[in-house]
């Protein structure tokens, strides 16, 4: 039986925006509001770009979901894959319908690409949700942002899970080699009229979707990326570590400090007579903390679906191992393993729960509810 509690949207600061003639407004936080989690009837999930465009991956209705995979079309329309991820999500509840982008991918000519060869058209967005700081996944933001400029809802937010989505990161290899992850411009978005929405508590979204809030690390076994690394800023400045985190050593500007993702969220809906779907994106904060996370702030227990990337592509075994026994546990009707999951733990699953399994590929619609 499900325990519906409400949240307590704590500390949701919304963020500084451009407004006209060049000056900026603050808006004060939005303080102890109690928002129900919302409830919707039906969710279309669009992967609009994926590691992977599989043509021959296998759809149709399941027992509970409808997985539509989008045809070959040949020269015409051609879906582009690449390393990178970004959703569509439509959700309908007695008939209000509501529209919400998250992740932006990594390259605009994919994500423009894909948006116009799936019919969608971004501008009717009710919110944007960017799940962490990383480059595969709001790569195309500040395209989209400039783009969509004056064509774009009246003060669309943009949600983050906090200040450090707007840090400089970078990946450093096993052999000592960086890769830069690089670093959302804030100020840039707000200037192109997006309204940054700090949701570090769990926050309903356009009505219909709720974000986690940061996500606490509860399972002994999920870490984050031995690679991520985080840029430290100055001492009084967002990116300082000391800023965001608990820790109190003190960094020099420039130096590089292991990244823990504290602003990365994750993005869920409640769907009727289902459970949660939740979104990892990219799960650097752990799929099953964010699953639990998820489940605590709706205060239910049935997950219907866990979908997203869960970065377990460089694990080894035993965390693969630990991680399909947690799965097991909390019995989600379906898992839908794409971007960074890996085929180790795609493979793990499909072992052990078979018909849970949803292949990922670009252009998938996933039709959950009724
Ligand atoms: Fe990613």
């Amino acid at each position: 039986m499900e325990r519906r509690h409400f949240l307590r949207l704590g500390a949701v600061a919304s963020g500084v925006f451009a407004v006209g003639g060049g000056g900026r407004l603050t808006e004060g936080l939005a303080r102890a509001q109690t928002l129900a989690v919302p409830t919707v009837d039906r969710l279309v999930m669009t992967t609009v770009v994926d590691n992977i465009y599989d043509i021959f991956a296998n759809g149709g209705k399941l027992d509970s979901i409808t997985v539509e995979r989008a045809p070959y079309r040949g020269k015409v329309n051609a879906l582009l894959a690449e390393h990178g991820l970004a959703y569509h999500l439509e959700s309908l509840h007695k008939g209000e319908r509501r529209e919400i982008l998250l992740d932006f991918s990594l390259t605009d000519l994919n994500l423009f690409n894909n948006y116009r060869a799936l019919g969608l058209d971004p501008t009717r967005a009710d919110a944007l949700i960017i799940s962490h700081g990383h480059r595969d996944h709001y790569g195309a933001l500040p395209d989209l942002a400039r783009t969509g400029q004056g064509k774009f809802k009246p003060g669309l937010a943009l949600y983050a899970g906090g200040e450090d989505t707007f840090c400089h990161r970078v990946a450093v290899t096993p052999t000592g080699q960086t890769a830069d992850q690089g670093q959302l411009d804030r100020a840039g978005l707000e200037a192109a009229g997006l309204r940054v929405m700090l949701a570090t508590q769990p926050a309903v979204v356009a009505g219909h979707a709720f974000t986690s809030g940061q996500i606490p690390r509860l399972t002994d076994f999920e870490k984050p990326p031995a690679a991520a690394r985080l840029v430290a800023g100055p001492m009084d400045s967002v990116c300082s570590p000391a800023h965001f985190t608990a820790s109190k050593v003190e960094v020099k500007p420039g130096e590089l400090v292991t990244d823990t993702f504290q602003g990365e969220h994750a993005t869920a809906y409640h769907v009727k007579d289902r459970g949660l779907v939740v979104i990892t994106s990219c799960g650097h904060a752990g799929v099953i903390n964010s699953v639990r996370q998820a489940q605590k702030a709706a205060g239910i227990d049935k997950v219907h679906a866990i979908v997203g990337g869960f970065h377990l592509a460089p694990a080894p075994d035993e965390i693969v191992a630990k991680t399909v026994a947690s799965f097991q546990e909390i019995n989600p009707d379906y898992i839908i393993p794409m971007h960074c999951t890996g085929l180790n733990t795609i493979i793990a699953v499909h072992r052990v729960m078979p018909q849970k399994l949803v292949m990922p590929s670009t252009g998938t619609r996933v039709i959950f509810g009724t």
